[in-house]
């Protein structure tokens, strides 16, 4: 059977993070376990880079968009080999075999009369790369819960895609179709979205270049979010590529729930808009919150450096802790202090620790040789009942994107063994001659076990089989996950090895007193902006710098950013706005001695003219504006 997946193509404007760092591991693990049950497998993720947000990073960081992206999509390569990501393609949206894609169906749908050119007015979030309308703005921002950001209004010629044309067609096919938006709290969600009426969707944009041009106007780029779901397509060859014939519809579209929409309204009628087959299932997996709270993200800051985990933990654990935290159709809760606590309680207790004794007593109790077995007791029937029951559970659980359920019937089976253990008690039965062959019935099923926890494993984990290898004599059993419900496969006589713990513990102690230096360091070095590009002295005198006296400072109405303040520069009084509301109440300011930037261009803000502005120094989220402590009057110069 084929089996395609995708992850969505994430932007590259910053390295990936845990959050970005679940969806692929994911569906990693997916793509893993069909391949091990002999599917034609094709595991598909990439990089989203034709975004306005793109340009815009490109441009603090004084780099064109091109060299910016190469260089984070350089480590999205590098993160996703390190943690073993078996991914068949890496499609980026720069490149040529996507671009002509996505041109052939604008066209297509252009000629076909479901792209019609109009003008486009309304808002923008640039963040989430997403068209408001006004009425779904929440206090004039980004609606979206996770954003809550300034928007953009644009007005500018557009070409609009006919969403509304398929609404009834959409609505009847997730009907027929129970299986295509899962969980079903979302497909309910989508249901009730589609339903409270579909708009044309603007699907161009004049105001930059950067992105791929509408072939027959090519002062048009294409909206960034029809160019990415295009890669889907555009990956396997669309229209005539063998592999999208071989692979095409994608049996799932695993994805994070932010972004469910997109997937599971826009795509599903651009691709009816196209006469193709829809994929099979859409997935929205919850987001990873930090402990307090927010979805772990960029934008919000409370992200860690992948690399420095990986380098501190390896990639198994960060996987496993990662797979088997989040769980089905809710959130999942990141923390360093779980992923360590996981580590010792699941992977060197629990796992690492029945390999290592069980090794260790066949090293002791019959030379380091896998002995000839007796026949089984109830015990070892039980053992190897569990073992089907568990390797069908974690199949169903696969096959529902549920990582962490499958997990948990793996674990099972892993307690089950160490139960084995204790019940047959093999330093009792090696005491008595007359048990011989019942030790070496249950040394024969330590050894056995090893071998189905490495496939059991295999999927989450591909360290592990690897590392349990070399232990059970060299022999490669883990690749076929039909031989996880199979017993007495490993050959008696089989030299076997200790080694190390295949999960050391982590010394909490020094975990902690590492992280306390971490933290001081990173602290003192913390995310310093890159500096800009060189003005000359005559540039920097064009801004005049002045000392102004803050007199009177209130709250604008229906926001909780602004202050407006009224300031003395010299004999003249000037009405400033100021985004400084959550960092400064209104009686702080006043009497203040600030610093203005005099002669910026006036704005409106909130219908008020603001006549300048007020310079303030920000890291991370503090903001303090900068005051002047001595007897300078106000309107003298800052130079
Ligand atoms: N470029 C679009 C997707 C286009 S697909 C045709 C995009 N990119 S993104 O970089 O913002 O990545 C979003 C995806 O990253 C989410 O859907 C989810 O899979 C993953 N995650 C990002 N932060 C996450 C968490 N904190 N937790 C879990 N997954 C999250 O949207």
């Amino acid at each position: 059977m084929k089996y395609y997946i995708t992850t969505p193509i994430y932007y590259p404007n910053s390295s990936p993070h845990i959050g970005t760092a679940y969806t692929t591991i994911a569906a990693d693990a997916m793509a893993r376990l069909r391949r091990m049950k002999g599917d034609d497998v094709y595991f598909l993720t990439g990089t989203d880079e034709n975004a306005q947000k793109i340009v815009r990073i490109a441009e603090k960081a004084g780099m064109d968009p091109h060299t910016y992206v190469d260089e984070i999509v350089g480590k999205f390569r590098e993160l996703w080999q390190l943690l073993n990501i078996s991914n068949d393609d890496f499609i980026r949206t720069t490149e040529e075999r996507h671009a002509k894609v996505v041109q052939n169906i604008f066209d297509r749908l252009f000629e076909q009369g479901d792209i019609y050119k109009s003008e486009y007015e309304g808002w923008y979030c640039t963040p989430c790369e997403t068209f408001w309308t006004a009425n779904r703005l929440a206090e004039g921002k980004c609606p979206n819960p996770d954003c809550g950001r300034e928007v953009e209004l644009l007005k500018e010629e557009s070409y609009f895609f006919k969403m509304s044309k398929y609404q009834d067609k959409l609505l009847q096919y997730i009907a027929e179709n129970p299986e295509f938006i899962q969980p079903v709290s979302r497909r309910n969600e989508m249901i009730k979205f589609i339903e409270g009426g579909l708009e044309d969707l603007c699907v161009s944009r004049t105001t930059f270049k950067w992105g791929i041009k509408v072939p027959f106007d090519p002062k048009h780029v294409v909206y960034v979010w029809l160019d990415a779901l295009i890669n889907y397509v555009s990956a396997l060859g669309y229209p005539d590529g063998e592999n999208y014939h071989k692979y095409w519809p994608a049996d799932v579209h695993f994805i994070g729930k932010d972004i469910m929409r997109f997937h599971s309204i826009i795509w599903p009628i651009i691709l009816m808009a196209l006469g193709i087959p829809l994929p099979k299932k859409v997935f929205g997996h919850g987001w990873f919150l930090s402990r307090e709270g927010g979805k772990i993200s960029k934008s919000r800051g409370n992200v860690q450096d992948s690399f420095e985990l990986l380098r501190r933990y390896g990639s198994d654990p960060i996987r496993y802790f990662l797979l088997r935290e989040m769980q089905y159709g809710t959130d999942g809760t990141y923390s360093e202090d779980d992923l360590v606590e996981r580590l010792n309680s699941d992977l060197a207790n629990d796992l690492g620790n029945y390999v290592s004794r069980t090794l260790a007593m066949i090293v002791k109790y019959n030379e380091g040789k896998v002995p000839n077995p007796g026949s089984d007791t109830e015990l070892e029937k039980e053992l190897k009942d569990l073992s089907v029951r568990v390797k069908n559970s974690v199949e169903e659980k696969m096959l529902s994107c549920d990582p962490a359920a499958a997990l948990e019937s793996v674990w099972q089976f892993i307690s089950r063994c160490n139960k084995y253990v204790d019940e047959t008690a093999p330093w009792n039965l090696a005491k008595d001659p007359a048990k011989r062959e019942r030790l070496h019935t249950v040394l024969y099923t330590f050894a056995d076990s090893l071998r189905i926890l490495g496939i059991l494993c295999a999927p989450f984990m591909p360290g592990v089989p690897e590392k349990i290898k070399p232990l059970l004599g060299g022999e490669d059993f883990f690749g076929d996950w039909e031989q996880a419900e199979k017993w007495n496969i490993i050959q008696p006589g089989t030299v076997i090895r200790k080694g190390e713990p295949i999960f050391p513990r982590i010394d909490v102690a020094q975990y902690l007193a590492e992280l306390n230096a971490a933290q001081v360091s990173q602290e003192k070095s913390q995310d310093l902006a890159p500096t800009k590009e060189e003005i000359s002295i005559d540039d920097f005198a064009k801004v005049d710098l002045r000392v102004v006296k803050v007199l009177k400072a209130e709250k604008v109405e229906k926001t909780d950013k602004l202050l407006k303040l009224e300031v003395e520069m010299g004999s003249e009084i000037r009405t400033i706005v100021s985004g400084i509301a959550q960092h400064y109440s209104p009686e702080e300011l006043v009497g203040k001695k600030v610093i203005l930037v005099a002669n910026l261009k006036p704005a409106k803000l909130r219908g008020i003219v603001s006549q300048g502005m007020i310079l303030a120094a920000s890291h991370d989220r503090e903001l303090e504006v900068l005051a002047l402590e001595k007897e300078i009057p106000s309107g003298a110069q800052v130079k």
